[in-house]
Protein backbone atom coordinates (compact mmCIF):
# COMPACT_ATOMS: atom_id res chain seq x y z
CA UNK A 1 0.00 0.00 0.00
CA UNK A 2 1.32 3.15 -1.02
CA UNK A 3 0.41 6.91 -0.81
CA UNK A 4 1.44 9.90 -2.31
CA UNK A 5 2.63 10.16 -5.58
CA UNK A 6 2.23 6.86 -7.96
CA UNK A 7 3.24 4.14 -8.80
CA UNK A 8 5.09 0.94 -7.76
CA UNK A 9 8.25 2.63 -8.60
CA UNK A 10 7.68 5.20 -5.77
CA UNK A 11 11.29 3.72 -4.64
CA UNK A 12 12.74 4.72 -8.12
CA UNK A 13 11.60 8.39 -8.35
CA UNK A 14 13.80 10.30 -9.34
CA UNK A 15 16.45 7.54 -9.77
CA UNK A 16 19.63 7.91 -12.07
CA UNK A 17 20.13 4.98 -14.20
CA UNK A 18 22.84 4.31 -16.76
CA UNK A 19 22.96 3.67 -20.27
CA UNK A 20 24.98 1.03 -22.07
CA UNK A 21 27.30 3.13 -24.80
CA UNK A 22 29.99 2.71 -27.03
CA UNK A 23 33.58 2.96 -25.23
CA UNK A 24 34.10 6.04 -27.70
CA UNK A 25 31.45 7.83 -25.79
CA UNK A 26 32.60 11.52 -25.39
CA UNK A 27 29.62 13.26 -23.34
CA UNK A 28 27.69 12.25 -20.50
CA UNK A 29 24.34 12.06 -19.24
CA UNK A 30 22.79 12.32 -16.13
CA UNK A 31 19.30 10.77 -16.83
CA UNK A 32 16.78 10.96 -13.72
CA UNK A 33 13.05 9.77 -14.04
CA UNK A 34 9.59 10.49 -12.23
CA UNK A 35 5.59 9.43 -12.76
CA UNK A 36 4.59 6.53 -13.58
CA UNK A 37 5.78 3.41 -15.03
CA UNK A 38 4.85 4.36 -19.04
CA UNK A 39 7.35 7.09 -17.42
CA UNK A 40 10.06 5.20 -16.88
CA UNK A 41 10.13 2.75 -19.90
CA UNK A 42 10.13 6.07 -21.66
CA UNK A 43 13.17 6.88 -20.50
CA UNK A 44 14.34 3.22 -21.28
CA UNK A 45 13.38 4.21 -25.58
CA UNK A 46 15.64 7.39 -24.49
CA UNK A 47 18.46 5.91 -23.19
CA UNK A 48 18.43 3.65 -26.21
CA UNK A 49 18.22 6.56 -28.63
CA UNK A 50 21.27 8.27 -27.28
CA UNK A 51 23.39 5.12 -26.31
CA UNK A 52 23.43 4.98 -30.46
CA UNK A 53 24.68 9.08 -30.29
CA UNK A 54 27.53 8.43 -28.26
CA UNK A 55 26.37 9.02 -24.59
CA UNK A 56 28.04 7.68 -21.49
CA UNK A 57 26.06 7.85 -19.04
CA UNK A 58 26.87 8.56 -15.36
CA UNK A 59 25.39 8.61 -11.67
CA UNK A 60 27.14 11.89 -11.01
CA UNK A 61 25.70 14.68 -12.03
CA UNK A 62 28.44 17.20 -10.97
CA UNK A 63 30.73 15.46 -14.01
CA UNK A 64 27.63 15.10 -16.63
CA UNK A 65 27.52 17.15 -20.02
CA UNK A 66 23.67 16.69 -20.38
CA UNK A 67 21.41 16.17 -17.51
CA UNK A 68 17.62 14.93 -18.32
CA UNK A 69 14.96 14.94 -16.01
CA UNK A 70 11.96 12.95 -17.48
CA UNK A 71 9.06 14.55 -15.30
CA UNK A 72 5.44 14.39 -14.12
CA UNK A 73 2.43 16.94 -14.28
CA UNK A 74 -0.07 14.56 -12.72
CA UNK A 75 -0.43 16.65 -9.25
CA UNK A 76 0.91 20.34 -8.19
CA UNK A 77 3.75 18.18 -6.29
CA UNK A 78 5.14 16.34 -9.09
CA UNK A 79 5.77 19.21 -10.82
CA UNK A 80 6.91 21.68 -7.52
CA UNK A 81 9.73 18.35 -7.11
CA UNK A 82 11.21 18.64 -10.34
CA UNK A 83 11.40 22.99 -10.06
CA UNK A 84 13.01 22.41 -7.27
CA UNK A 85 15.59 19.96 -8.60
CA UNK A 86 15.98 22.45 -11.98
CA UNK A 87 16.90 24.81 -9.45
CA UNK A 88 19.54 23.15 -7.84
CA UNK A 89 21.06 21.83 -11.22
CA UNK A 90 20.93 25.81 -12.17
CA UNK A 91 23.00 26.38 -9.53
CA UNK A 92 25.84 23.62 -11.17
CA UNK A 93 25.00 25.69 -14.45
CA UNK A 94 26.80 28.97 -12.62
CA UNK A 95 30.10 26.79 -12.08
CA UNK A 96 30.35 24.54 -15.63
CA UNK A 97 28.48 27.08 -18.17
CA UNK A 98 28.89 24.19 -20.77
CA UNK A 99 26.37 21.91 -19.29
CA UNK A 100 23.03 21.64 -20.86
CA UNK A 101 19.84 20.74 -19.08
CA UNK A 102 16.45 19.33 -20.37
CA UNK A 103 12.90 18.69 -19.59
CA UNK A 104 10.94 15.50 -20.75
CA UNK A 105 8.16 13.81 -20.61
CA UNK A 106 5.07 15.54 -19.21
CA UNK A 107 5.71 18.77 -17.59
CA UNK A 108 7.76 19.19 -20.69
CA UNK A 109 4.40 19.09 -22.99
CA UNK A 110 2.54 20.66 -20.30
CA UNK A 111 4.35 23.74 -20.15
CA UNK A 112 6.14 23.53 -23.59
CA UNK A 113 8.56 26.90 -24.17
CA UNK A 114 7.54 28.82 -20.70
CA UNK A 115 9.92 26.28 -19.68
CA UNK A 116 12.38 28.13 -21.75
CA UNK A 117 11.47 31.19 -21.99
CA UNK A 118 9.61 32.58 -18.52
CA UNK A 119 11.50 30.45 -16.27
CA UNK A 120 15.22 29.95 -17.94
CA UNK A 121 15.47 26.74 -16.11
CA UNK A 122 16.48 24.68 -18.96
CA UNK A 123 18.28 24.30 -22.77
CA UNK A 124 15.70 21.72 -23.64
CA UNK A 125 12.77 20.74 -24.25
CA UNK A 126 10.62 17.58 -25.36
CA UNK A 127 7.73 15.81 -25.15
CA UNK A 128 6.94 11.95 -24.90
CA UNK A 129 5.99 11.75 -28.89
CA UNK A 130 9.42 13.63 -29.51
CA UNK A 131 12.68 11.49 -28.44
CA UNK A 132 13.54 10.19 -31.88
CA UNK A 133 14.09 14.17 -32.34
CA UNK A 134 16.36 14.33 -28.96
CA UNK A 135 19.62 14.18 -31.21
CA UNK A 136 19.19 16.67 -33.79
CA UNK A 137 17.85 18.86 -30.34
CA UNK A 138 20.75 18.50 -28.60
CA UNK A 139 22.84 19.09 -31.41
CA UNK A 140 20.68 22.51 -31.63
CA UNK A 141 21.67 23.23 -28.34
CA UNK A 142 25.10 22.69 -28.48
CA UNK A 143 25.24 25.22 -31.48
CA UNK A 144 24.30 27.71 -29.10
CA UNK A 145 20.09 27.69 -29.31
CA UNK A 146 17.89 26.30 -27.47
CA UNK A 147 15.08 24.11 -28.19
CA UNK A 148 11.74 22.83 -28.21
CA UNK A 149 9.52 19.61 -29.62
CA UNK A 150 6.63 19.32 -28.01
CA UNK A 151 4.40 18.00 -30.76
CA UNK A 152 2.24 15.26 -30.37
CA UNK A 153 1.98 12.28 -32.59
CA UNK A 154 -0.92 10.02 -33.32
CA UNK A 155 1.24 7.08 -35.09
CA UNK A 156 4.33 7.15 -32.75
CA UNK A 157 4.83 4.29 -30.56
CA UNK A 158 8.58 3.90 -30.72
CA UNK A 159 7.70 0.16 -31.41
CA UNK A 160 10.94 -0.50 -33.50
CA UNK A 161 13.49 0.88 -30.67
CA UNK A 162 14.84 -1.53 -28.49
CA UNK A 163 14.75 0.04 -25.11
CA UNK A 164 17.50 -0.31 -23.08
CA UNK A 165 16.79 -1.97 -20.06
CA UNK A 166 17.29 0.72 -17.07
CA UNK A 167 17.35 0.11 -13.08
CA UNK A 168 17.28 -3.39 -13.60
CA UNK A 169 17.37 -6.65 -11.85
CA UNK A 170 17.78 -8.35 -15.12
CA UNK A 171 13.91 -10.44 -13.92
CA UNK A 172 10.99 -8.18 -14.87
CA UNK A 173 10.61 -5.60 -17.56
CA UNK A 174 8.24 -3.45 -18.73
CA UNK A 175 6.46 -3.52 -22.16
CA UNK A 176 4.95 -0.29 -23.93
CA UNK A 177 1.88 -1.67 -26.29
CA UNK A 178 0.08 1.83 -25.77
CA UNK A 179 0.24 5.36 -25.61
CA UNK A 180 -2.06 8.61 -24.81
CA UNK A 181 -5.05 8.45 -23.44
CA UNK A 182 -8.96 8.75 -24.92
CA UNK A 183 -10.72 9.15 -21.54
CA UNK A 184 -11.28 12.76 -20.46
CA UNK A 185 -11.85 11.88 -17.15
CA UNK A 186 -12.24 15.49 -15.74
CA UNK A 187 -9.32 15.54 -13.01
CA UNK A 188 -6.73 14.25 -15.03
CA UNK A 189 -3.85 16.00 -17.27
CA UNK A 190 -2.71 12.97 -19.01
CA UNK A 191 -4.67 13.71 -22.64
CA UNK A 192 -2.76 16.82 -22.51
CA UNK A 193 0.34 15.84 -21.91
CA UNK A 194 -0.07 12.07 -23.88
CA UNK A 195 -1.87 13.24 -26.91
CA UNK A 196 -4.52 10.63 -28.62
CA UNK A 197 -4.20 6.78 -27.62
CA UNK A 198 -2.81 5.04 -30.11
CA UNK A 199 -1.75 0.78 -30.31
CA UNK A 200 1.48 -0.38 -30.73
CA UNK A 201 1.67 -3.80 -33.47
CA UNK A 202 1.55 -6.92 -31.35
CA UNK A 203 3.79 -9.02 -33.65
CA UNK A 204 6.37 -6.11 -32.31
CA UNK A 205 5.38 -6.45 -28.33
CA UNK A 206 5.39 -10.47 -29.10
CA UNK A 207 8.52 -10.18 -30.69
CA UNK A 208 10.10 -7.75 -27.28
CA UNK A 209 8.56 -10.51 -25.27
CA UNK A 210 10.76 -12.97 -26.95
CA UNK A 211 13.44 -10.72 -26.53
CA UNK A 212 13.21 -10.53 -23.13
CA UNK A 213 12.79 -14.30 -22.53
CA UNK A 214 15.96 -15.32 -24.86
CA UNK A 215 17.83 -12.71 -22.21
CA UNK A 216 16.78 -14.40 -19.50
CA UNK A 217 13.77 -12.44 -17.95
CA UNK A 218 11.25 -13.92 -16.35
CA UNK A 219 7.72 -11.25 -16.13
CA UNK A 220 6.71 -8.56 -18.20
CA UNK A 221 4.27 -5.72 -17.47
CA UNK A 222 2.69 -4.54 -20.62
CA UNK A 223 2.06 -0.90 -20.02
CA UNK A 224 -0.83 1.28 -21.28
CA UNK A 225 -3.02 4.33 -19.13
CA UNK A 226 -6.20 2.45 -20.42
CA UNK A 227 -5.04 -1.24 -21.55
CA UNK A 228 -8.71 -2.34 -22.23
CA UNK A 229 -8.85 -0.13 -25.06
CA UNK A 230 -5.57 -1.78 -26.39
CA UNK A 231 -6.83 -2.70 -30.68
CA UNK A 232 -4.86 -3.16 -33.46
CA UNK A 233 -7.28 -3.36 -36.53
CA UNK A 234 -5.29 -4.79 -39.50
CA UNK A 235 -7.48 -2.78 -42.00
CA UNK A 236 -6.64 0.32 -40.44
CA UNK A 237 -3.07 0.01 -40.19
CA UNK A 238 -2.17 -2.67 -43.08
CA UNK A 239 0.91 -3.49 -42.20
CA UNK A 240 0.63 -6.62 -40.70
CA UNK A 241 1.77 -9.35 -42.81
CA UNK A 242 0.76 -12.56 -40.83
CA UNK A 243 -3.38 -12.66 -41.78
CA UNK A 244 -4.13 -15.52 -38.56
CA UNK A 245 -3.98 -12.24 -36.65
CA UNK A 246 -6.27 -9.49 -38.21
CA UNK A 247 -7.60 -7.61 -35.37
CA UNK A 248 -6.13 -7.74 -31.66
CA UNK A 249 -7.57 -6.69 -28.64
CA UNK A 250 -6.49 -6.32 -25.55
CA UNK A 251 -7.59 -10.00 -23.97
CA UNK A 252 -6.25 -11.52 -27.16
CA UNK A 253 -2.96 -9.65 -27.13
CA UNK A 254 -2.52 -10.98 -23.45
CA UNK A 255 -3.24 -14.37 -24.63
CA UNK A 256 -0.23 -13.91 -27.47
CA UNK A 257 2.12 -12.63 -24.69
CA UNK A 258 1.15 -15.40 -22.72
CA UNK A 259 2.38 -17.98 -25.17
CA UNK A 260 5.42 -16.68 -25.20
CA UNK A 261 6.89 -19.06 -22.82
CA UNK A 262 4.94 -20.74 -19.35
CA UNK A 263 8.14 -19.43 -17.72
CA UNK A 264 7.36 -15.79 -18.69
CA UNK A 265 4.66 -14.43 -16.06
CA UNK A 266 2.40 -11.87 -17.55
CA UNK A 267 1.84 -8.55 -15.46
CA UNK A 268 -0.41 -5.57 -16.87
CA UNK A 269 -1.17 -1.97 -16.13
CA UNK A 270 -3.87 0.37 -16.14
CA UNK A 271 -7.52 -1.52 -16.56
CA UNK A 272 -10.11 0.74 -16.89
CA UNK A 273 -13.25 -0.27 -15.03
CA UNK A 274 -15.65 0.44 -17.96
CA UNK A 275 -13.86 -0.87 -20.30
CA UNK A 276 -12.69 -3.68 -18.75
CA UNK A 277 -14.60 -7.05 -19.93
CA UNK A 278 -14.64 -11.26 -18.78
CA UNK A 279 -13.19 -11.52 -22.16
CA UNK A 280 -9.95 -10.05 -20.63
CA UNK A 281 -11.06 -12.16 -16.72
CA UNK A 282 -11.02 -15.38 -18.96
CA UNK A 283 -7.82 -14.81 -20.73
CA UNK A 284 -6.21 -14.59 -17.26
CA UNK A 285 -7.35 -17.36 -16.20
CA UNK A 286 -7.10 -19.55 -19.17
CA UNK A 287 -3.15 -19.49 -18.48
CA UNK A 288 -1.42 -19.94 -15.21
CA UNK A 289 1.62 -17.38 -16.12
CA UNK A 290 -0.72 -14.57 -16.65
CA UNK A 291 -0.43 -13.20 -12.84
CA UNK A 292 -4.12 -13.57 -10.83
CA UNK A 293 -3.62 -9.70 -10.29
CA UNK A 294 -5.79 -6.41 -11.48
CA UNK A 295 -5.12 -3.12 -10.73
CA UNK A 296 -8.69 -1.68 -11.47
CA UNK A 297 -9.00 2.31 -10.13
CA UNK A 298 -12.19 3.31 -8.93
CA UNK A 299 -11.30 7.09 -8.30
CA UNK A 300 -14.39 7.32 -5.68
CA UNK A 301 -17.42 4.97 -4.51
CA UNK A 302 -20.15 7.68 -5.09
CA UNK A 303 -21.89 7.59 -8.45
CA UNK A 304 -22.58 11.18 -8.77
CA UNK A 305 -18.60 12.22 -8.10
CA UNK A 306 -17.72 9.52 -10.47
CA UNK A 307 -20.05 11.43 -12.82
CA UNK A 308 -18.03 14.60 -12.19
CA UNK A 309 -15.00 13.31 -12.68
CA UNK A 310 -16.76 11.80 -16.08
CA UNK A 311 -15.51 8.38 -15.63
CA UNK A 312 -18.21 6.43 -17.44
CA UNK A 313 -19.48 3.87 -15.02
CA UNK A 314 -21.29 4.18 -11.94
CA UNK A 315 -20.58 2.22 -8.17
CA UNK A 316 -22.83 -0.16 -9.16
CA UNK A 317 -20.85 -0.90 -12.49
CA UNK A 318 -17.25 -0.92 -10.73
CA UNK A 319 -19.32 -3.61 -7.93
CA UNK A 320 -20.20 -5.48 -10.99
CA UNK A 321 -16.84 -6.15 -12.57
CA UNK A 322 -15.21 -6.85 -9.21
CA UNK A 323 -18.02 -9.15 -8.94
CA UNK A 324 -16.83 -10.91 -12.33
CA UNK A 325 -13.07 -11.13 -11.39
CA UNK A 326 -13.91 -12.71 -8.27
CA UNK A 327 -16.60 -14.96 -9.81
CA UNK A 328 -14.07 -16.12 -12.75
CA UNK A 329 -10.65 -16.22 -10.43
CA UNK A 330 -11.88 -16.73 -6.94
CA UNK A 331 -8.14 -15.81 -5.47
CA UNK A 332 -7.47 -12.77 -7.60
CA UNK A 333 -5.86 -9.58 -5.55
CA UNK A 334 -7.24 -6.25 -6.94
CA UNK A 335 -5.66 -2.91 -6.32
CA UNK A 336 -7.35 0.89 -6.59
CA UNK A 337 -6.52 4.30 -6.85
CA UNK A 338 -8.50 6.52 -4.75
CA UNK A 339 -8.88 10.57 -4.93
CA UNK A 340 -9.92 12.31 -2.13
CA UNK A 341 -11.73 16.10 -2.00
CA UNK A 342 -12.40 15.90 -5.72
CA UNK A 343 -15.01 19.64 -6.63
CA UNK A 344 -18.42 19.50 -4.39
CA UNK A 345 -17.53 16.01 -2.47
CA UNK A 346 -19.91 15.77 0.37
CA UNK A 347 -19.58 13.80 3.46
CA UNK A 348 -22.11 11.67 2.09
CA UNK A 349 -20.29 10.67 -1.15
CA UNK A 350 -16.54 10.22 0.97
CA UNK A 351 -18.57 8.10 3.22
CA UNK A 352 -19.76 6.11 0.02
CA UNK A 353 -16.03 5.59 -0.63
CA UNK A 354 -15.03 4.67 2.16
CA UNK A 355 -18.06 2.04 2.14
CA UNK A 356 -16.87 0.93 -1.01
CA UNK A 357 -13.61 0.21 0.15
CA UNK A 358 -14.71 -1.89 3.11
CA UNK A 359 -16.96 -3.81 0.65
CA UNK A 360 -14.03 -4.51 -1.85
CA UNK A 361 -11.53 -5.39 0.29
CA UNK A 362 -8.96 -4.09 -1.85
CA UNK A 363 -5.52 -5.76 -1.54
CA UNK A 364 -3.31 -2.81 -1.97
CA UNK A 365 -4.58 0.83 -3.03
CA UNK A 366 -2.80 4.57 -4.27
CA UNK A 367 -4.31 7.00 -2.33
CA UNK A 368 -4.23 10.94 -2.97
CA UNK A 369 -6.38 13.92 -1.95
CA UNK A 370 -7.30 15.99 -5.50
CA UNK A 371 -5.08 18.60 -7.13
CA UNK A 372 -6.38 20.40 -9.52
CA UNK A 373 -4.39 20.82 -12.61
CA UNK A 374 -4.73 23.42 -15.07
CA UNK A 375 -6.77 22.84 -18.36
CA UNK A 376 -8.54 19.50 -17.26
CA UNK A 377 -12.65 19.63 -17.45
CA UNK A 378 -12.89 19.92 -13.81
CA UNK A 379 -10.30 23.10 -13.51
CA UNK A 380 -12.59 24.90 -16.32
CA UNK A 381 -16.20 23.09 -14.92
CA UNK A 382 -16.08 22.86 -11.46
CA UNK A 383 -14.57 25.05 -8.36
CA UNK A 384 -12.02 22.85 -6.10
CA UNK A 385 -14.20 24.01 -3.36
CA UNK A 386 -13.03 20.96 -0.71
CA UNK A 387 -10.62 22.87 1.78
CA UNK A 388 -7.57 21.50 2.22
CA UNK A 389 -7.57 20.47 5.53
CA UNK A 390 -10.76 18.16 4.49
CA UNK A 391 -9.49 16.84 1.33
CA UNK A 392 -6.14 15.71 3.78
CA UNK A 393 -8.69 14.18 6.77
CA UNK A 394 -10.78 12.12 4.36
CA UNK A 395 -7.25 10.82 2.90
CA UNK A 396 -6.45 9.71 6.57
CA UNK A 397 -10.00 8.11 6.25
CA UNK A 398 -9.21 6.39 3.19
CA UNK A 399 -5.70 5.33 4.68
CA UNK A 400 -6.93 3.82 7.71
CA UNK A 401 -9.36 1.41 5.79
CA UNK A 402 -6.41 0.25 3.62
CA UNK A 403 -4.30 -0.59 6.32
CA UNK A 404 -6.95 -2.53 7.82
CA UNK A 405 -7.95 -4.76 4.58
CA UNK A 406 -3.91 -4.63 3.42
CA UNK A 407 -3.61 -6.63 6.95
CA UNK A 408 -6.21 -9.22 6.84
CA UNK A 409 -5.73 -9.65 2.88
CA UNK A 410 -2.00 -10.79 3.95
CA UNK A 411 -3.07 -12.45 6.95
CA UNK A 412 -5.37 -14.30 5.03
CA UNK A 413 -2.13 -15.65 3.06
CA UNK A 414 -0.74 -17.29 6.61
CA UNK A 415 -0.54 -21.17 5.72
CA UNK A 416 -0.51 -20.69 2.26
CA UNK A 417 2.17 -22.15 -0.35
CA UNK A 418 2.89 -19.29 -2.79
CA UNK A 419 4.99 -19.53 -6.30
CA UNK A 420 7.42 -16.61 -5.93
CA UNK A 421 9.38 -15.36 -8.57
CA UNK A 422 13.11 -13.79 -6.63
CA UNK A 423 13.56 -10.41 -7.31
CA UNK A 424 16.83 -9.82 -5.39
CA UNK A 425 17.87 -9.27 -1.93
CA UNK A 426 15.11 -7.85 0.37
CA UNK A 427 15.82 -4.27 1.19
CA UNK A 428 16.37 -5.07 5.24
CA UNK A 429 18.67 -8.01 5.06
CA UNK A 430 21.54 -9.28 2.51
CA UNK A 431 20.53 -12.63 4.11
CA UNK A 432 17.03 -12.75 2.97
CA UNK A 433 15.54 -12.81 -0.77
CA UNK A 434 12.61 -11.31 -2.22
CA UNK A 435 9.97 -11.33 -4.76
CA UNK A 436 6.51 -12.01 -5.62
CA UNK A 437 3.59 -14.22 -5.74
CA UNK A 438 1.79 -14.23 -8.42
CA UNK A 439 -0.77 -11.84 -6.45
CA UNK A 440 1.80 -9.39 -6.81
CA UNK A 441 2.20 -9.49 -3.06
CA UNK A 442 5.80 -8.82 -1.94
CA UNK A 443 7.49 -12.38 0.31
CA UNK A 444 10.86 -12.07 1.82
CA UNK A 445 12.46 -15.54 2.77
CA UNK A 446 16.11 -17.19 3.97
CA UNK A 447 18.13 -16.44 1.29
CA UNK A 448 19.70 -20.29 1.24
CA UNK A 449 21.44 -20.97 -2.20
CA UNK A 450 19.15 -19.33 -4.27
CA UNK A 451 19.39 -16.69 -7.21
CA UNK A 452 17.28 -13.84 -8.54
CA UNK A 453 14.73 -15.28 -11.61
CA UNK A 454 13.86 -18.72 -9.89
CA UNK A 455 10.34 -19.78 -9.04
CA UNK A 456 9.97 -20.96 -5.69
CA UNK A 457 7.80 -22.49 -3.84
CA UNK A 458 7.47 -20.05 -0.04
CA UNK A 459 5.28 -21.34 2.70
CA UNK A 460 3.47 -17.91 4.24
CA UNK A 461 4.67 -18.07 8.32
CA UNK A 462 3.93 -14.42 9.10
CA UNK A 463 3.31 -11.20 7.67
CA UNK A 464 3.16 -7.20 8.43
CA UNK A 465 1.26 -4.86 6.60
CA UNK A 466 3.31 -4.75 3.32
CA UNK A 467 5.15 -7.72 3.45
CA UNK A 468 4.62 -11.22 3.49
CA UNK A 469 6.94 -13.55 5.76
CA UNK A 470 8.24 -17.34 5.06
CA UNK A 471 10.36 -20.14 3.99
CA UNK A 472 11.11 -22.23 0.73
CA UNK A 473 10.11 -25.46 0.66
CA UNK A 474 10.19 -28.84 -1.61
N1 LIG B 1 -4.77 5.67 -16.47
C1 LIG B 1 -4.93 5.39 -15.11
C2 LIG B 1 -4.42 6.44 -14.17
C3 LIG B 1 -3.24 7.25 -14.45
S1 LIG B 1 -2.90 8.51 -13.31
C4 LIG B 1 -6.41 5.23 -14.84
O1 LIG B 1 -7.26 5.67 -15.57
O2 LIG B 1 -6.72 4.70 -13.81
C5 LIG B 1 -2.72 7.59 -11.80
C6 LIG B 1 -3.65 8.02 -10.71
O3 LIG B 1 -3.35 9.32 -10.28
C7 LIG B 1 -5.12 8.08 -11.07
O4 LIG B 1 -5.72 6.83 -11.07
C8 LIG B 1 -5.67 8.98 -10.01
O5 LIG B 1 -6.06 8.26 -8.86
C9 LIG B 1 -4.49 9.87 -9.66
N2 LIG B 1 -4.70 11.23 -10.17
C10 LIG B 1 -4.80 11.60 -11.46
N3 LIG B 1 -5.03 12.94 -11.54
C11 LIG B 1 -5.07 13.40 -10.28
C12 LIG B 1 -5.30 14.68 -9.70
N4 LIG B 1 -5.54 15.74 -10.46
N5 LIG B 1 -5.27 14.80 -8.34
C13 LIG B 1 -5.04 13.71 -7.57
N6 LIG B 1 -4.82 12.48 -8.06
C14 LIG B 1 -4.85 12.32 -9.39
FE1 LIG C 1 -6.24 10.00 -16.92
FE2 LIG C 1 -8.60 8.86 -17.10
FE3 LIG C 1 -6.83 8.53 -19.05
FE4 LIG C 1 -6.42 7.37 -16.71
S1 LIG C 1 -8.11 6.91 -18.13
S2 LIG C 1 -4.92 8.49 -17.90
S3 LIG C 1 -7.25 8.86 -15.28
S4 LIG C 1 -7.83 10.45 -18.48
FE1 LIG D 1 2.80 11.49 -14.67
FE2 LIG D 1 2.71 11.62 -17.25
FE3 LIG D 1 2.69 9.29 -16.06
S1 LIG D 1 1.64 12.95 -15.88
S2 LIG D 1 1.64 9.71 -14.16
S3 LIG D 1 4.35 10.73 -16.03
S4 LIG D 1 1.64 9.79 -17.96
Amino acid sequence: MLTGEKIIDEKRQGEAIIVNTPITAKRKLYLESYGCQMNFSDSEIVASILAKEGFESTRDYFSSDLILLNTCSIREKAELTVRNRLRSFNELKKKNPNLLIGVLGCMAERMKESLLEQEKLVDLVVGPDAYRDLPSLIQKVEGGQKSVNVLLSREETYADISPVRLGDNGVSAFISIMRGCDNMCSFCVVPFTRGRERSRNPLSIVAEAKDLVNKGYKEVTLLGQNVDSYRWNISKKGDIQDATIPTTNFAQLLELVAEVSPELRIRFSTSHPKDMTDDVIRSMAKHKNICNYIHLPVQSGNSDVLKRMNRGYTREWYMDRIKSIRNIIPDCAISTDIITGFCDETDFEHQETLSLMQWAEFDYAYMFFYSERPKTLAQRKYEDNVPLITKKQRLQDVIKIQQKNSLSCNQKSIGKTYEVLIEGFSKKSKEMLCGRTTKNAMVVFPKKDLQPGQYVNVLIESCTVGTLIGKVID
